[in-house]
């Protein structure tokens, strides 16, 4: 397609004085505008609603980012009317000119990276450095399936029989629902609705609720890089009143979901049953949760499995679909793993993530503060407590982060998902009893071992049956194109973003046979 070879975008250094001026610039910058009521994008044009709901800062719940205007049926209705008449140009405009509105967005995210991570840290309490990696994520994703698409659009000819030409290509299945969760906001988001968009399927997209200030970002971007009016349009709005409504809608094609098993579930069923006026079946790809395991070897490099279990099971305060939440220690190592594992989570600094030496923040709103907690206790009924952080700021969404241990596999710590900085210790006698244990969950996303043995990482790459398996290294930060990234079993169906096989999902082959 002529375009340099896919790269990721760099990664960030604040220790480079100017990177952290530009990034407290950018804090005032969104604070300046805190309080601004939110539109809706449909059809090219900003519309308000009467509805508002308020995000709020988790670190100071008071603090009103954002009121966002929220759709209801009409709204949706409209959205997906003015969808319809984008996609009959959108569906034939060319791979190469749709590949070149997500590189023009992919610049426009360059040019206001400081910014759009600054949203982050101020709407869902994620670190500097992370909201900086997630728009780089979102950008790594903009340049990757622009390249792919170049790539699926090229004329295929099929077999090699005299007197016959096959051709194969690709056609969008549709409309697009992209519903986004709130952990990585910026990234998986655009990530889902730029493969609709390059394919063709114009997008209606609601965020989750806890990020839609930064869900607007994506309005911005593509509206800055000029795409055609219809073909993107934000709808962010209470799932209670038309999250099942757009699923169901006869006129939805393809729902691109990524969020917990429960409502990707939910999603799935409602999508299974033909409305009056369908004339397609839905497909839905639907990323959900995990209960993701790291196995701690007897001969595990300590220095570099405390690190990366500390990383992977608090950063961003444990709110990673990949977070490690349960770590399965050989017998052998588990006194020596334990104590330098909570001599270091004793240490790290917990605090709002306005301030870069704080490397936990609060969770991203008072819901999901209230869950966290009520599975704290149940962690202390099940087992028993190794390290409770009570020393939080007195104001804003935290929880304690803690270390619980002596938790067995039928323990609900150890099969459900709970989202927060609650990591539970398991004990093994063998490396194979510790992939069992590390496999007895119905959820199959993201796992990590650290072992000095061959023989164990061999066997673990071919019997830790999960989507993403890290050897010596922590199970999160997946990069696009090296890490594609996705699970299976209850973790979700489609195949993994960022990844070869991710576009063909967004597409159905035709085939044109002529005879010569
Ligand atoms: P969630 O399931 O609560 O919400 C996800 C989205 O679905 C939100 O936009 C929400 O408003 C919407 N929604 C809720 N009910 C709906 C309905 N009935 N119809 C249509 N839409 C509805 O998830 P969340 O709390 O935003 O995100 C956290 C979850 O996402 C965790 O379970 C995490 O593991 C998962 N996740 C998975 C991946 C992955 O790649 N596998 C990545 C990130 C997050
Ligand atoms: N892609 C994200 C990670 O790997 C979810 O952490």
């Amino acid at each position: 397609g002529g375009l340099p070879p896919f790269t990721n975008d760099a990664m960030i250094d604040f220790t480079v004085p100017d990177n952290r001026k530009a990034f407290v610039e950018a804090l005032a910058d969104v604070r300046s505008r805190f309080g601004q009521t939110v539109p809706l994008y449909i059809g090219g044009r900003d519309v308000t609603t009467a509805d508002l709901i308020p995000t709020t800062n988790p670190a100071k719940p008071a603090e009103v980012v954002a009121s966002i205007c929220q759709a209801g049926r009409p709204e949706i209705d409209d959205a997906i009317a003015a969808a319809k008449k984008a996609a009959l140009t959108w569906r034939d405009t060319s791979p190469a000119d749709r590949a070149a509105y997500l590189r023009r967005a992919a610049d426009i995210c360059r040019k206001r990276i400081w910014e759009l991570s600054a949203w982050q840290v101020v709407e869902v309490g994620k670190q500097w450095d992370q909201a900086y990696h997630d728009v780089t994520e979102g950008i790594d994703f903009l340049e990757y399936y622009a390249r792919e698409m170049l790539r699926l659009g090229a004329p295929r000819r099929m077999g090699r029989a005299p007197g016959e030409h096959n051709h194969l290509f690709y056609q969008p299945k549709g409309i697009a629902a992209v519903i986004a969760p709130w952990n990585f906001p910026f990234a998986i988001a655009i990530g889902m609705a730029s493969a609709a968009i390059v394919t063709g399927n114009p997008v209606i997209f609601k965020p989750s609720s806890i990020s839609s200030r930064i869900g607007y970002n994506l309005a911005e971007v593509f509206r800055e890089a000029g795409l055609p009016e219809g073909v993107f349009n934000y709808c962010p709005g209470r799932s209670s009143i038309m999250g099942d409504y757009l699923v169901e809608h006869p006129d939805i094609s393809l729902i691109c979901f990524t969020g917990s098993m429960e409502v990707g579930l939910r999603i799935q069923e409602k999508a299974a049953k033909v409305q009056p006026g369908q004339r397609q079946c839905k497909r839905v790809i639907a990323e959900m949760g995990g209960k993701n395991a790291t196995i701690i070897d007897d001969d595990a490099d300590l220095d570099e499995a405390v690190l990366q279990v500390l990383y992977s099971a608090f950063g961003f305060q444990g709110q990673k679909c990949s977070a490690c939440s349960r770590v399965i220690v050989l017998d052998a190592i588990y006194d020596r793993f334990i104590e330098r594992l909570v001599k270091a989570a004793s240490s790290i600094h917990i605090g709002p993530s306005e301030d870069p030496s704080n490397y936990m923040g609060p969770v991203a709103d008072a819901t999901l503060q209230k869950n966290v907690s009520d599975y704290i206790r149940i962690a202390e009924e099940e087992g028993r407590v190794l390290l409770k952080r009570t020393d939080l700021p007195a104001e804003g969404c935290y929880v304690p982060l803690t270390i619980v241990g002596d938790i067995r596999p039928e323990h609900r710590i150890a099969q459900e998902e709970i989202f927060g900085p609650v990591l539970a210790v398991m004990r093994a006698a063998t490396f194979d009893e510790a992939l069992s244990i590390a496999n007895g969950t119905r959820f199959a996303l993201t796992g990590a071992v650290f072992s000095r043995s061959p023989e164990h990482l061999d066997k673990a790459r071919r019997e830790f049956r999960v989507g993403n398996l890290y050897l010596n290294k922590g199970s999160t930060g997946a990069l696009v194109e090296r890490q594609p990234f996705g699970g299976f079993a209850m973790s979700g169906v489609g195949s993994k973003t960022g990844g070869p096989d991710y576009l063909l999902q967004f597409m159905d082959p035709r085939v044109v046979t002529e005879n010569t």
